[in-house]
């Protein structure tokens, strides 16, 4: 039988064995052939009926340079600039001040570019004569691999980072830590002929001269009778729908959400910009407590003040830092200071959200039982990675009531997890600096045959309830579980990033 094909597909065959490569990928083969993108794949696709050819997708990290890479790339990156100048001027050697007169680089291009001199060993610096010079070491000054891995960027703006040798990727790596290019996840089509694709002769393919759509003209004109009509075949799947859903995160949120509403909680939601009094002070965290630091806490120049509750809550939690106060407690023994609480931060934890639940408790004179719960953003100044996210979600709550105790904390969690579809849930011994006992939440992934930490838990300390008016036997049970690591296991992915990059294949096979 022969085989038909298009024209337009017999044209990108013929280029195709020409190549003669394993595989093209799609976006730029199109641009090689100067076809559309679109045209192209349908060329693609008209192969793989005939069993021609075919292609893969591939998830890729494509890295391109950003503007001031791209800036660079042009006029060179500042240590180059600031070597042309000197070699431009014929200068040897040259007081750095006297340089940086007139280097026309603003002040950190120019530290940056005289450290990376150096690093090249392209210059020495000396104080020998009491000033503060930089000398030529060098007479040749070659393309640095640096520089050569820039330049591949003039060729193609988008490069395919599993792609790059080693020394590239060193070399990227390094233009990534100077902060030059952006990276993004993309999905790549490779295009490959089949054995029957690379051999069959082309005198054996037929011209395809079929219409697949008819006018009113072509029928009143009866032109359609010089045609071959191309005929429907009923047994074709038709073209896949992909129409668009809910997230599949939002469709977990709101399950989370059904789960607590039908234990009898009621949602309640706070602050994203926070005090360091509702995140910490009044969680006993001490005010040098080493998550207060800034590599993890993201604090804000604007507003830079936040306002504090009722000044006697705000002299109850002081005095409980400084000497326990009524709690029972000693307290930490420091001198607490006030404009350290009103410090404001993007929120590290819900628990803030629970702690001004805790306040509104005291100031409507609320009786218990409550059971309030939260699914909200959280914010850690963390590197991302496949694990990590600088922005997540906790799920947070907490029971006021009398004489509950940690077999209730354990019950209601398990029974959340339970009705997410976790059976099996562990609790370990964990500390907080504000509960007591804590326990660290673990779930069973069969998929693993291994215990997966969720989050914490525990029982409000007295130095925590106190100051809201909460005291024995009322108590506070609480709860900060994430719900990304949840997402994970029940999405089955591995990478964090996924559940917001987006990757749109996962998305459109996720049924949850
Ligand atoms: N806030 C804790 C966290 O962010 C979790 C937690 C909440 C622990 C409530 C105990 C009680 O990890």
């Amino acid at each position: 039988m022969t085989i038909k094909l298009h024209k337009r597909t017999i044209e990108v065959l013929k280029n195709l064995r020409k190549f003669n490569k394993d595989t093209y990928i799609a976006s730029n083969l199109a641009g090689d052939l100067d076809i559309d993108y679109i045209v192209l794949m349908s060329a693609i696709n008209e192969l793989q009926e005939k069993s021609l050819g075919g292609f893969n997708e591939k998830e890729i990290d494509q890295v391109s340079l950003n503007d001031e890479g791209l800036l660079y790339l042009k006029k060179g990156l500042p240590e180059r600039q600031l070597l042309n100048i000197l070699l431009e001027k014929n200068i040897k050697e040259i007081p750095l001040k006297d340089f940086q007169k007139f280097s026309e680089l603003n002040e950190k291009l120019f530290f940056i570019g005289i450290s990376y001199m150096k690093k090249n060993r392209w210059i020495a610096q000396s104080k020998a004569t009491g000033e503060n010079k930089i000398f030529l070491i060098e007479e040749k000054f070659p393309e640095t691999d640096l520089e050569k891995c820039l330049k591949k960027f003039k060729a193609n703006p988008n490069l395919d980072y599993s792609e790059l040798s080693k020394k590239d990727k060193k070399s990227l790596d390094l233009l990534n830590k100077r902060q030059l290019i952006k990276k993004k996840r993309k999905t790549q089509r490779l295009i490959y002929l089949t054995e029957k694709g690379k051999t069959i002769k082309i005198s054996d393919i037929e011209e395809l001269d079929q219409i697949s759509k008819l006018t009113s003209e072509m029928i009143t004109s009866r032109t359609w009778e010089k045609y071959e009509l191309k005929p429907f075949d009923v047994n074709k799947p038709g073209p896949l729908l992909k129409g668009g859903k809910i997230h599949p995160m939002i469709n977990l949120i709101n399950k989370i959400r059904e789960i607590f509403l039908s234990l009898g909680f009621t949602e309640i939601r706070g602050p994203i910009i926070e005090s360091a009094f509702f995140n910490f002070d009044a969680l006993f965290q001490p005010q040098d407590h080493p998550a207060r630091e800034l590599h993890d806490t993201f604090y804000l120049e604007n507003p830079k003040v936040a306002k504090l509750p009722e000044k006697d809550r705000v002299e109850a939690v002081k005095t409980t830092h400084t000497n326990g106060g009524d709690s029972g407690s000693i307290g930490w023994g420091y001198n607490w200071d006030e404009d350290i609480a009103k410090q404001t931060i993007l929120r590290t934890h819900t628990t803030a959200t629970t702690i001004r639940r805790l306040a509104q408790y005291y100031r409507n004179n609320d009786k218990p039982p409550i059971k309030v719960f939260s699914i909200d953003r959280v914010f850690r100044n963390e590197k991302v990675d496949k694990s990590h996210l600088a922005e997540f979600t906790q799920i947070e709550g907490i029971i006021i009531d009398e004489n509950v105790t940690l077999c209730d904390l354990i019950g209601v969690i398990s029974e959340f997890y339970k009705k997410i579809g976790f059976e099996k849930i562990i609790t370990r011994p964990g500390f907080f600096p504000y509960t007591e006992p804590s326990m660290e939440v673990a779930v069973y992934y069969d998929k693993l045959g291994e215990w997966l930490e969720m989050g914490g838990s525990g029982i409000f300390r007295p130095e925590v309830t106190y100051p809201w008016g909460i005291k024995n036997p009322t108590r506070v049970l609480a709860w900060g579980l994430g719900l990304e690591r949840l997402a994970m296991l029940m999405f089955e992915r591995e990478d964090i990033r996924d559940l917001y990059i987006n990757p749109i294949k996962w998305l459109r096979e996720e049924s949850y």
